[in-house]
């Protein structure tokens, strides 16, 4: 079972690196980490669960965090109120955005920066992705609001783009009138 002190915090240098293309098959390593963080992002939602194992509540989780330097990632998502759906995205591109951006008002989280970050990320209110799931069919998946937010931040990752650094450490809130706050 994954842990909290598994996943790398923000000094790493592997956060900035970028993350390679997956080839198929998965490895035996791959598939037990995609299932290793399901369960630590599924049951980090869970309040009971996440207070027995000592885990960080997150909803997205990229192979990087782990220190595997390949392009995939894993969202779980709470739609109802203890109600997810997971979504495994295996070398994810976004191939459409609104043009409405929005940014989390409270502020973005990851599970690799444990730290209080003021100021906006900018993020497009909806996107759709391309990406191949495990066995590598290819598929499309659409995301709004959160889940937007969430497959951008995770995509990020995959470039070694952490959330901060989006966020101008002079101007925090610049350009907050032209985003919609969720
Ligand atoms: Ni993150």
């Amino acid at each position: 079972m994954l842990k909290t002190k598994d996943i790398l915090d923000e000094k790493d240098k592997r956060l900035h690196e970028k993350a390679k293309e997956v080839v198929f098959p998965l490895t035996e390593k791959d598939k037990k980490a995609i299932n290793d963080m399901i369960e630590y992002l599924t049951n980090s939602q869970i309040d009971e669960l996440a207070e027995k194992y000592d885990l960080r509540p997150g909803m997205g989780m990229a192979a990087v965090q782990l220190g595997i330097m390949k392009r995939y990632y894993v969202v779980v998502h709470e739609y109802e109120p203890h109600k997810f759906h997971t979504y495994v995205l295996i070398n994810p591109e976004i191939v459409s955005n609104s043009s409405e951006k929005i940014y989390v008002e409270e502020g973005e989280g990851c599970l690799s920066v444990n730290r209080e970050v003021d100021g906006i990320v900018p993020r497009y209110a909806r996107v759709t992705m391309h990406a191949y799931d495990m066995d590598g069919k290819e598929f499309t998946v659409r995301g709004r609001e959160d889940l937007a937010v969430v497959f951008q931040h995770e995509l990020d990752h995959l470039n070694g783009i952490m959330f901060t650094d989006h966020i101008d450490p002079k101007h925090p809130f610049k350009d907050k009138d032209k985003m919609r706050p969720i």
